[in-house]
């Protein structure tokens, strides 16, 4: 059984990104023409998942709202005959089902994935993180699908990161089955300096199995105090068994200014309007800087 949900957890506070998300929810910042969140479900689709499962927290409806109909944008659209426009914001709202449930407390990643235990049920499902957009021919999540079927273990996935930055992220070490696959021998969050000698890098999309829920109810505060996935997933780990899989592709750092700075530049380049002046815009200011 492939999974048909996906949870993304949008209930943080996008803290590194103050001021700008005082009001506006961290998802829906703007990456040339779309929110962030609009990436994430668009890879979600083009991976074959229709129903999408957020996990929410108050100040967080733009967000519900961007996926819904706008019955007053949509009488406006069509009375003025802007179909195009029309057509477009119609797009994003048969794009999915959504369900929403709500992290009453910010107790941390894992816990925003237990809450969704009763609408996800007994079934693997993705989890898809808003900070981090994956550029790459084949949307990462169904890179990762493919594994899932073939292992039928939970699936994180990972690229290699600086020595400076393992502190940064939840790290897999383990033994590469196949070019690019490794069968996880211990997951560690946010390993201190030189206690691991992985450089393997969990980035948000997990295809998870329904056992986790189970070892979420386990789990114990870890890092910062809070419940965290990466845990979850080491137990699971032990029970069952975990792959981690390098991606073909790019990720940004969405949720940090400097990876939404690049991640723009890197989405502008190839916008299909846009590239062609921005690229030039871009040689000019090289140019200048030079
Ligand atoms: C979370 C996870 C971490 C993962 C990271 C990827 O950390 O806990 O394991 O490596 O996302 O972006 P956070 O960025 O929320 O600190």
């Amino acid at each position: 059984m492939l999974p048909k949900k996906a949870v993304i957890p949008v209930a943080g506070l996008g803290t590194r990104f103050l001021p700008a998300t005082k009001v506006i929810p961290k998802e829906m910042l703007t990456v040339v023409d779309r929110p962030t969140i609009q990436y994430i479900v668009e890879e979600v689709v083009a991976s074959g998942i229709k129903e999408v499962v957020l996990v929410t927290a108050s100040g967080k409806s733009a967000i519900e709202d961007h996926f819904d109909y706008s019955f007053e944008l949509e009488t406006f659209l069509a009375q003025k005959g802007k179909l195009d426009l029309l057509n477009q914001v119609r797009q994003i709202s048969n794009l999915i089902e959504v369900v929403s449930v709500r992290q009453k407390r910010p107790l941390g990643l894992g816990h925003a994935v237990h809450v969704t235990e009763q609408v996800v049920g007994d079934q693997p499902f993705v989890v898809c993180l808003g900070d981090d957009l994956v550029e790459a021919e084949e949307p990462c999540v169904y890179q990762m699908l493919k594994v899932f079927e073939k292992y039928q273990e939970a699936v994180v996935a990972v690229q290699e990161v600086a020595e400076e930055e393992v502190e940064r992220y939840g790290i897999a070490e383990g033994e590469e089955v196949e070019p690019g696959v490794y069968r996880v021998k211990r997951l560690v969050e946010k390993p201190k300096p030189g206690t691991t000698s992985s450089r393997l890098a969990v980035i948000g999309r997990y295809i998870l199995r329904p056992e986790i829920y189970d070892c979420l109810s386990r789990t114990l505060p870890g890092v910062g105090g809070e419940i965290q996935l990466t845990d979850a997933l080491d137990i699971l780990r032990k029970e069952r068994g975990l792959y981690a899989y390098k991606f073909k592709g790019r990720r940004f750092d969405a949720g940090d200014k400097l990876g939404f700075l690049q991640a723009t530049v890197h989405y502008a380049l190839d916008h299909p309007e846009l590239g062609g002046q921005f690229r030039e815009y871009l040689k000019e200011i090289a140019r200048q800087l030079d």
